[in-house]
Formats: C-alpha cells, sequence, structure tokens
C-alpha cells in the first residue's frame, strides 16, 4: 500500500540526522528583508520569494497591501481564485510602483480556445487594474469546454473537455506577449512530455514552470530538466501540506494527513541552528536551489517572516532536506479533470490507484 510505504519513508525521514552540527554557524550571507532576484530567459528578473493569493477572498486586498509593503515584490495570482480585484485594489493601497512588482496570472481552462485568450487576458488586466502582467500562464495544460462555465459537467458531474491543444493555445499566449499584455509566458502543472512539445512546436520556451515542490515531493531530476531548458521553476504549495485544503478535498490522498512539514523535527533541528523558524528554512531550500517560492498567507507575522526567509543553507543541510523527499503530490486533481496530470512524473500513485477520490 502506498500509505505504508510513505509511513515508513517519513518515518526514517523524521530520524534526528546526526549530520546537523551542534557548534554555532556563521551565516554566508546575511539577512535582508530584500529576497534576491533570478533571471529568466527573458531577460527579466523575478524575485526569490513572493505572496501566494489563493482562498481567503476577504482577507486577500489588505494581504497584498501588507505582504507588498513588507518588502514582497512578487505577487502571484489566477483567474480561477476570483481574487484579482482585490489583488489590483492591494497593489494599489501598498503604494509600491507597478513596475516594481513582478505580477503573474494564470488562464483558466474554459478560455483555451485561441479566440478566447486574449479577452480572458484581457478581463484579468481590467480586474487587476493594470496594462500588462509579467507573467501569463496556463494553469494546466486540460483543456475544459469552451463558455463561461468554469467546470462544465454533464448531468452525472463528469467534467466536460474541449478540443483545443494547449499548443494552439500556446499559440494564443505568444500573440500576448507581441502586444505587450503579458510580458511573459509560462505553464503550471505540465509533465515533462507537454513541455517538450511545447518547445519543440512553438517558438517561445516557458519563462516559468509553476509546479508542486516542497521537501516531501522534490522532483529533482524535473527540475534538474528544467533548469537546463532555461525554464524558472516557481514552486506552489512550498509547505506542501501545510494547506488545510489538501487535507479536506478529494483531491489528495490519504498522505495529505500525515504529519506537517513543519513538524519534521530533523527541519527544527535546522531552523535551531539557523536561528529562524521551520517555514523559513523549508522556503530558504527552495531559493537555495535556485527557485522562488510564493507561500499564502494572511496573517501579518507569517507574512514577515516569509520575507525573511531568503538566507544561505549549507550544502549539508541542503542533502538533508533532501532525505524528506517521499515523493507525496497534494494537488492532483486528475480524475476530477478527466485527465492523466503529470503522466511522466514523480508522485501520481495515488490518483493511478484510484484513491484520490
Ligand atoms: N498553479 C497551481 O495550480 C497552484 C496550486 C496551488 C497553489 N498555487 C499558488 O501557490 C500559493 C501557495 O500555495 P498554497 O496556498 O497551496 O500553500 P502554502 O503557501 O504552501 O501554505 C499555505 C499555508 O501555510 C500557512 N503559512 C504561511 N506562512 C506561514 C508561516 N510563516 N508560519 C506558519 N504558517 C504559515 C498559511 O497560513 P494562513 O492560512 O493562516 O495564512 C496556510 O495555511 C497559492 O496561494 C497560489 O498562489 C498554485
Amino acid at each position: 500500500m502506498k500509505s505504508c510505504r510513505v509511513t515508513r519513508t517519513v518515518a526514517r525521514a523524521m530520524q534526528p540526522s546526526k549530520l546537523i552540527t551542534t557548534s554555532k554557524f556563521h551565516q554566508s550571507r546575511s539577512i535582508t528583508t530584500e529576497p534576491r532576484r533570478f533571471t529568466l530567459n527573458t531577460g527579466a528578473s523575478i524575485p526569490s520569494i513572493g505572496f501566494g493569493t489563493f482562498q481567503d477572498p476577504e482577507a486577500q486586498e489588505d494581504a497584498v497591501s501588507r505582504a507588498l509593503r513588507a518588502g514582497l515584490r512578487l505577487i502571484d495570482t489566477a483567474k480561477v481564485y476570483h481574487i484579482e480585484k482585490q489583488v489590483g485594489r492591494g497593489l494599489k493601497t501598498s503604494g509600491v510602483p507597478r513596475e516594481d512588482v513582478f505580477l503573474g496570472t494564470k488562464l483558466w481552462c474554459n478560455s483555451y480556445h485561441p479566440d478566447d485568450v486574449e479577452a480572458a487576458l484581457d478581463q484579468s488586466l481590467q480586474d487587476l487594474d493594470t496594462p500588462y502582467v509579467d507573467l501569463l500562464m496556463m494553469h494546466y495544460p486540460v483543456t475544459f469546454k469552451r463558455g463561461t462555465a468554469e467546470f462544465p459537467r454533464d448531468e452525472s458531474g463528469k467534467m466536460l473537455l474541449g478540443e483545443t491543444t494547449y499548443l494552439a493555445t500556446w499559440h494564443a499566449m505568444e500573440k500576448l506577449v507581441a502586444k505587450g499584455k503579458a510580458r511573459a509566458i509560462g505553464v503550471s502543472n505540465f509533465s515533462k512530455g507537454e513541455l517538450e512539445t511545447l518547445i519543440r512546436e512553438s517558438s517561445t520556451i516557458p519563462a516559468v514552470h509553476q509546479m508542486e515542490v516542497h521537501p516531501y515531493l522534490q522532483q529533482r531530476d524535473f527540475n534538474s530538466w528544467l533548469r537546463a531548458q532555461g525554464i524558472h521553476v516557481v514552486q506552489f504549495s512550498p509547505l506542501g501540506n501545510m494547506n488545510d485544503f489538501y487535507r479536506s478535498t478529494g483531491w489528495s490522498k490519504e498522505v495529505a494527513h500525515m504529519k506537517r512539514v513543519i513538524d519534521q523535527p530533523v527541519l527544527r533541528e535546522l531552523a535551531t541552528k539557523y536561528g529562524k523558524s521551520v517555514v523559513q528554512v523549508v522556503l530558504a531550500w527552495g531559493v537555495n536551489a535556485g527557485r522562488s517560492v510564493i507561500p499564502k498567507s494572511t496573517v501579518d507575522w507569517q507574512i514577515k517572516e516569509n520575507v525573511e526567509s531568503d538566507f544561505a543553507l549549507e550544502p549539508a543541510d541542503m542533502e538533508i532536506i533532501e532525505t524528506l523527499d517521499i515523493k507525496a503530490r497534494f494537488n492532483d486533481p486528475s480524475l476530477d479533470y478527466q485527465y492523466r496530470l503529470y503522466s511522466d512524473l514523480e508522485g501520481t500513485e495515488g490518483t493511478r490507484d484510484g484513491k484520490t477520490h
């Protein structure tokens, strides 16, 4: 059983590591309120630490504003979060100039027909109250039936799919870069094979792949491959099963109920060593691997803590965190979406075995 295997692996990973030195650690990089930036294949720069806006719509305008004032300069949102108006208002009330912010949003799966793509972005731009986004992503590679229903289903509740391929959608997105409405385009939740198709069949290599990465799902080979292609990775759900959504949705496997990432003893030891919180260590692990992270929080002290998560981790400590990789994927709506997501990637056993629902 998958769950048993996972439990055993976690139990092993939970053993306190003898590698963690108790001697005073000297940080080689000073703590700063300004996270480092990475360069995209477009030449633009993207901050290492950003801010996610999925959930809590009533709190997001204020949260976005506070996150920007706290020093974050990367905001991630999506059409389907129904939050773009709040994000736009938060941006304005923060007082931070628009050009200082890297703002990314995502096209939803019912707007993938090439004739719908520009209108969908126009609506997002209107709601965000901005003339352009820094990044427009395809949210998933699956196309739903064209129309106003975001989750079009038949009488039995089965999702209705559209005929447009993600490649046709991508070509429509490329035109939006030429028009200046999107400064870069990228994807989210793609498999390696799907990305290879985009690279082979178009003239634009995605600037970003936004995907699930955290200590429980590290995807090392895929990350190396993406880096070799010049595709920058933005980690969503960087705190793994911290998001309660994964514990309650039918999407997630039983493993979402496992010990939370931040309760792992080995991470607690590292947090003590660096004088940081476990969340900060987990975020720093992503940043030290060359990725951006976009934790979501509406809580002031948490937002401030997350801003302070760009600090150097010793290579040996990066290796310790690697032992926590149990290939547990929490965001896998394959069964609901009637489409095998992540087909060539790690962590899909749960849905393969039909355990997601
Ligand atoms: N492309 C996609 O398909 C996709 C999928 C999922 C997520 N995303 C993006 O990624 C963002 C982040 O992912 P996520 O929201 O799933 O999960 P997450 O950021 O990994 O975790 C969020 C949870 O961690 C808590 N938290 C945040 N900072 C903390 C801190 N310093 N100390 C203690 N707890 C802390 C939050 O608390 P509070 O709730 O109390 O604030 C919340 O419960 C989303 O908001 C969204 O923008 C994209």
